[in-house]
Parts: structure tokens; C-alpha cells; sequence
């Protein structure tokens, strides 16, 4: 089947003005701009195929990043058909014959659909994602009770792809708002039993930039590749806080 692809373009270099020269008319566009792309493809065939397709057979300097191909390591998120998805889980049979793939929204752009994701993961190092345990080490594991387990099950699937954060208006309003992906993470280790470091990033996420930034808009539920339930994890991180207020 033939489809019309669009992909939002930019490129950084293009039309910059080397130090010293003057500037040249006609040089092409330096802002975003859209870029169509006529292809034959399968309907089976995934967003992330079509990017391939078009780099290998039509223009080289198409820039994006994928890594794994299977929807494991949340390099690929971009807004498709105006959804952030993951360009190698969405097929052409679920979006149509016109598909338009822009960067994830916002986040800087540094060249066509990659976006600086250092502010993405700076929030989530400030969470502190990670298992704080100062007792002693047991002889064995530390262990664990399969209910216990089951309070972070949903939010251990997080990819940390940026879908969440990136779709969320409370975050596009603020970008100081920590995000729903960072809270995700919190969550992971706040309801481990095996955990002590609960009360530090509950502080942390107390902050006026923290929980109380979420609006219960439910876009980063939509737009979880996962289906992590990110609102219930939001709403129970704000309970955990009032909990310990209380
Ligand atoms: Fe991606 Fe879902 Fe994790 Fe958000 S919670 S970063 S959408 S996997
Ligand atoms: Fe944003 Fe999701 Fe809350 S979209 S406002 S974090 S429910
Ligand atoms: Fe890894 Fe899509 S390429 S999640």
C-alpha cells in the first residue's frame, strides 16, 4: 500500500552562516519544517520500518534513535498521528494512510525526531532511583513477600522512554514540574519493602514542583507504551505524603 508520510525536519546546520561570510539567499530553512515522503510499504509495517525505509532508500541524514527494534529500550518515543508512541510498536494498519511523525513535544529538538533528554533524566536522578538499604546485609537476600512485590509491580515496567512526561500540558505549562516518569520511578522504590530511602524522596517530590503539579489530566496514561496505571502511582505517592503529614 502507498502511504504519505511527514516528518517534522530540523536541522541545526542547515543554513548556518559560516563565521565571517555573508549571509547567501536561498539557503534552505534552518527552523522545523515538514518533509513528505511518498512510500510503498506493508500494513504490518512499523513506524520505526518506514524511518528506515526512508533513510536508506531517500535521505541519509534523517536523524533519529532507535535501539532495540522491540519496544524494550524506550529510545524511539516521537508524536505519530499527533500520539507520542513508540515508532516500533505502532503499525501502518493503525494509523492510516497519512502519518505524520514529529519530536516528542516539549523537549529541546537537537536534530529532526531527537530531543535532549538531560533534563528528562535529571529529574529522574533526582528522585534517586535506586535501592537505599543501610541495615546490615543479611546471610542471604534480602527478602521479600509476593504481596509486597506486587505494590510496585506496575511501575518496575517503566522504560523511561519520556511518552509520559513529554505529552503531559502540566509539564509543557511548567517544566520545572518533575513529570510523571520520575514520579513512576519514585514510586518503584518508595513501595519496596526492602527500601529505606521512602521518606527522602517523598520530600523530594513534596516540592512545589513535585506530585501536586499532576492535574489528573491522564495524557501520560494514553500515552504509556507500557499501560502503566500513572495516574494510581501519582495519586498514591500524594497519599503517601499526606500519610506521613498526617
Ligand atoms: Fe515511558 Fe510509561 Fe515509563 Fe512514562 S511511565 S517513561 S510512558 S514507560
Ligand atoms: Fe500530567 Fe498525567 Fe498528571 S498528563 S497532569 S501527569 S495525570
Ligand atoms: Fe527500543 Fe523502540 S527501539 S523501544
Amino acid at each position: 500500500m502507498k502511504v504519505e508520510l511527514r516528518i517534522l525536519r530540523y536541522d541545526p546546520e542547515a543554513g548556518a552562516i559560516p563565521a565571517g561570510d555573508a549571509p547567501v539567499v536561498g539557503l534552505p530553512a534552518a527552523g522545523p519544517h515538514w518533509q513528505r515522503y511518498d512510500l510503498e510499504v506493508d500494513p504490518m509495517d512499523r513506524v520505526l520500518d518506514l524511518l528506515l525505509k526512508v533513510k536508506a532508500e531517500q535521505d541519509g541524514s534523517l536523524s533519529f534513535r532507535r535501539s532495540c527494534g522491540h519496544g524494550i529500550c524506550g529510545s524511539d518515543a516521537m508524536l505519530i498521528n499527533n500520539r507520542n508512541r513508540l515508532a516500533c510498536r505502532i503499525r501502518v494498519d493503525q494509523l492510516g494512510r497519512k502519518i505524520s511523525v514529529a519530536p516528542l513535544p516539549g523537549l529541546p529538538v537537537v536534530k529532526d525526531l531527537i530531543v535532549d533528554m538531560s533534563g528528562f533524566f535529571g529529574k529522574y536522578r533526582s528522585v534517586k532511583p535506586y535501592l537505599i538499604n543501610e541495615s546490615p546485609e543479611p546471610e542471604r537476600e534480602r527478602r521479600q513477600s509476593a504481596q509486597d512485590r506486587t505494590k510496585f509491580d506496575d511501575t518496575t515496567k517503566c522504560i523511561l522512554c519520556a511518552a509520559c512526561t513529554s505529552s503531559c500540558p502540566s509539564f509543557w505549562a511548567r517544566p520545572e514540574y518533575v513529570g510523571p516518569a520520575a514520579i513512576v520511578q519514585a514510586h518503584r522504590f518508595i513501595f519496596d519493602s526492602r527500601d529505606e530511602g521512602a521518606g527522602e524522596r517523598l520530600e523530594i517530590l513534596a516540592d512545589e514542583d513535585g506530585v501536586w503539579r499532576c492535574r489528573t489530566i491522564f495524557n501520560c496514561v494514553d500515552a504509556c507504551p507500557r499501560g502503566i496505571n500513572i495516574t494510581r502511582a501519582i495519586l498514591e505517592v500524594s497519599s503517601a505524603i499526606v500519610g506521613r503529614r498526617g
